[in-house]
């Protein structure tokens, strides 16, 4: 296996643009909430997670028996990947797309098949999918939207996959839902091979944290319970998700403004004649040609991170995008090494 090393030193003061944070940081609500319940015994105990887990589940509107706390998605996709997976499972991935899918299905000794996003749009290959999936096709993951593509599939599509898929654990993972609103949880009790995952990575500002849920039908969740650790989101993680989700005003202010960076993003690339993919997230990836590698590390001088994707899409960059001021600051300095 090729190991997954994300550039992830030296980012503190810069402009982050390059792992599709939250580029101002979570709720100060969240952080004044930590520090008054901080004390030594809150440190020396097990996590207890009866207050979070309604909490969550209420916030979510799913029943408490049809969500699983997992230390972020990453934990979600190895606990699914696990439990429904053999050596030698077939796992169906499209490509290309969030990297934790192929890492634990490579750990779990899966067969992995993968399918390429439509060349050119980088659109959803809704009917190439369809038709790759097989009686033996036993997990099927999507990232919804997509990374690093930015693209999305309609829930009438997911619907045709989860139909097509029956006997095939299949997961949607909605890290970035928060800027596109396309949701599968409403057909959680229509279809028991469904399982949706939302993260407090993204849009919540809380990534170090790492806290994730997943959801599915409550027989699903008491054998995905089976395979996971007790103890695997921090009690820290579980405290600041319940002040994350009490302040939505915080949330909705930072989509606003991250869908409108992201129109301005869209128009000054234009204005340079740069070509980009729409996206429906909060990051777009931009076509930066044969210079993408050179463009990440002039801006990478000016404090300004970005990442290149240009190994697996040709010429293409990805850029977070979080509020107008930061875009403002990437296009200027992008203008002057254009
Ligand atoms: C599609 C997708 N899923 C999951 C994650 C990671 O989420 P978490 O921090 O909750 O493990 C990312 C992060 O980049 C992502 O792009």
């Amino acid at each position: 296996m090729a190991p997954y090393s994300p550039p992830t030193g030296q980012r503190a003061g810069k402009l982050r643009l390059d792992f599709n944070e939250n580029t101002v940081g979570c709720s100060p609500r969240i952080v004044e909430f930590l520090k008054r319940q901080l004390d030594p015994e809150r440190l020396a105990v097990y996590p207890d997670y009866s207050e979070v887990r309604p909490a969550l589940a209420e916030f979510f509107h799913v029943d408490p028996a049809r969500l699983l706390l997992t230390n972020g998605t990453d934990e979600a996709i190895q606990v699914l990947v696990n439990t429904y997976l053999d050596d030698g499972g077939e796992a169906l991935l499209l490509r290309p797309s969030y990297a934790m899918y192929r890492f634990y299905c490579e750990v779990a000794g899966a067969s992995i098949r993968e399918l390429d996003y439509r060349s050119g749009t980088l659109e959803f290959p809704l009917e190439e999918l369809l038709a790759a999936i097989t009686p033996e096709t036993r997990a099927v993951l999507i990232a919804n939207p997509n990374n690093p593509t930015g693209t999305a599939a309609p829930l009438s599509g997911i619907e045709k996959i989860l139909k097509r898929a029956r006997r095939a654990a299949v997961l949607i993972d909605e890290a970035y839902y928060e800027f596109c609103g396309i949701t599968a949880l409403g057909l959680l009790d229509l279809y028991p091979n469904l399982f949706v995952s939302r993260t407090f990575s993204k849009v919540y500002g809380m990534a170090a944290m790492r806290l994730g849920c997943l959801f599915s039908h409550e027989g699903n969740i008491a054998i995905l319970r089976k395979a996971q650790s007790p103890y695997s989101v921090n009690g820290l993680a579980a405290l600041a998700a319940q002040e994350a989700v009490r302040d939505t005003a915080y949330v909705e202010n930072y989509v606003t403004e991250a869908l409108a960076a992201r129109e301005l993003l869209c128009v000054g690339l234009e204005k340079l004649g740069i070509g980009y993919i729409p996206s429906q997230a909060n990051f777009v990836l931009v076509r930066m040609g044969k210079r993408a590698v050179e463009i990440r590390d002039r801006l990478r001088e000016q404090r300004v991170l970005v990442r290149d994707r240009s190994y697996e899409i040709p010429g293409c960059v990805r850029v977070t995008v979080g509020t107008r001021e930061q875009t403002r600051r990437f296009l200027q300095e992008l203008e002057e090494i254009w």
